[in-house]
C-alpha cells in the first residue's frame, strides 16, 4: 500500500491561498456594525472558515470589550513598531483571529492616508491560511472608513429602519462609489421587527441608490430582528451566537454568515490599496 502524503504545510515558495475580505460599515453609529461583524466572525469559523477580524474603529475599538478580552497588543503597538501583525492576533471563540484595536488613542483615529494604506499592506506580512477577513469599521465615512471599505473586495453596509441611518448609509454608498470605485454592496437591516420590514428597508436604499448613484449594485443578505437576547449578550460580553445560539437574532446572523460563506470571490484585483493583493497576485485566479 503506498504510505499517505504528507500534510504540505505552505512555505515561503508555496504561495497561500487567496482571502475573501468584507468591510461591515453603515455609516451612522450604533446601528450595530460592531455586533454584526463579531457574530458573523464567529458564525464562519463554526462554519469551518478559518476567520479573521480586524477591529478598524481606531480610535474608539469595541471588538474586544465586546467579547470580553483584554489584549495585551493592539494595532496601536504595531502602527508604533513595538511588535508585528503576529503579536496582536488573539484567539476568540470558535478559533476566530481577532486584532483589536486600542481605544482612546486619538493619534490612531488621525492617522494619515498613507498610514491608513500601510496598514492595510502590513497584512500582506501574514504567513497563516486564512479563508476569509471581516473588517469593522467606525461610523462616519472619514478617510479610515473609506479607504478600508475600498480595500475589501466587499463593503456590507448594516442600516436600521430610522431616517438618519438610511440618509447616512446612502450617502456613504454614494461616496465609496464616487471616490473609491466600490460598485458593489451588500446590505443587512438590522434590529428590524419582521421579516418584511427588512425587506422594506432594503428596497427603500436600493432605490435611492439606484436613482441617485445608478452605477452600484445592492444585494440583500437578510435581516436581524430587534432582539433582547443581543442587548443582554452585550452585556455578558459575549458573542448572542454563543451566549444565546436559539435566540432570533443569533439564528438570523448564522444564516447570513451561510449567505456570506456562498460567495463568489470577484473575478481580479482592482489596482488600488486592497488586503492581500499580494496572495490574489501570484495565486493569479481567485478562489
Ligand atoms: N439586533 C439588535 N437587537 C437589539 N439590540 C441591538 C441589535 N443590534 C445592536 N444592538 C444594540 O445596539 C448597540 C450598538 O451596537 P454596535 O456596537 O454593534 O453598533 P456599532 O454600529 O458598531 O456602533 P459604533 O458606531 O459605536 O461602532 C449594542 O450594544 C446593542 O445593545
Ligand atoms: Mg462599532
Amino acid at each position: 500500500m503506498p504510505s499517505p502524503e504528507p500534510v504540505q504545510m505552505p512555505t515561503p515558495s508555496m504561495p497561500l491561498k487567496p482571502v475573501r475580505t468584507l468591510a461591515v460599515t453603515g455609516g451612522k453609529g450604533g446601528v450595530g456594525k460592531s455586533s454584526v461583524s463579531v457574530n458573523l466572525g464567529i458564525a464562519l469559523a463554526d462554519l469551518g472558515r478559518r476567520a479573521l477580524l480586524l477591529d478598524a474603529d481606531l480610535g474608539l475599538a469595541n471588538v474586544d470589550v465586546l467579547l470580553g478580552l483584554s489584549p495585551r497588543r493592539t494595532l496601536a503597538d504595531l502602527v508604533a513598531g513595538r511588535c508585528g501583525l503576529e503579536d496582536v492576533l488573539v484567539e476568540g471563540p470558535g478559533g476566530l483571529l481577532i486584532v483589536p484595536a486600542a481605544s482612546g488613542r486619538r493619534h490612531m483615529a488621525e492617522l494619515r492616508p498613507a498610514e491608513h494604506a500601510g496598514l492595510v499592506h502590513m497584512f500582506d506580512e501574514l504567513q497563516r491560511e486564512l479563508d476569509v477577513m471581516l473588517i469593522d469599521t467606525a461610523a462616519g465615512i472619514t478617510d479610515s472608513v473609506l479607504t478600508f471599505c475600498q480595500a475589501a473586495q466587499d463593503t456590507l453596509v448594516v442600516v436600521c429602519d430610522e431616517p438618519a441611518s438610511i440618509t447616512d448609509a446612502y450617502a456613504l454608498i454614494k461616496v465609496l462609489c464616487r471616490e473609491r470605485g466600490v460598485d458593489r454592496v451588500q446590505v443587512v437591516a438590522n434590529m428590524v421587527r419582521g421579516a418584511s420590514e427588512g425587506r422594506a428597508l432594503y428596497d427603500k436604499l436600493a432605490r435611492v441608490c439606484e436613482r441617485f448613484i445608478g452605477d452600484v449594485s445592492l444585494n440583500y443578505l437578510g435581516a436581524v430582528p430587534q432582539c433582547d437576547w443581543l442587548r443582554m449578550s452585550v452585556q455578558r460580553q459575549q458573542a448572542v451566537v454563543r451566549a444565546y445560539p436559539g435566540s432570533p437574532s443569533a439564528r438570523a446572523l448564522v444564516e447570513i454568515a451561510r449567505r456570506a460563506a456562498r460567495w463568489q470571490a470577484p473575478p481580479a484585483p482592482r489596482g488600488h490599496v486592497e488586503f492581500f493583493v499580494e496572495r490574489m497576485l501570484r495565486q493569479g485566479a481567485p478562489a
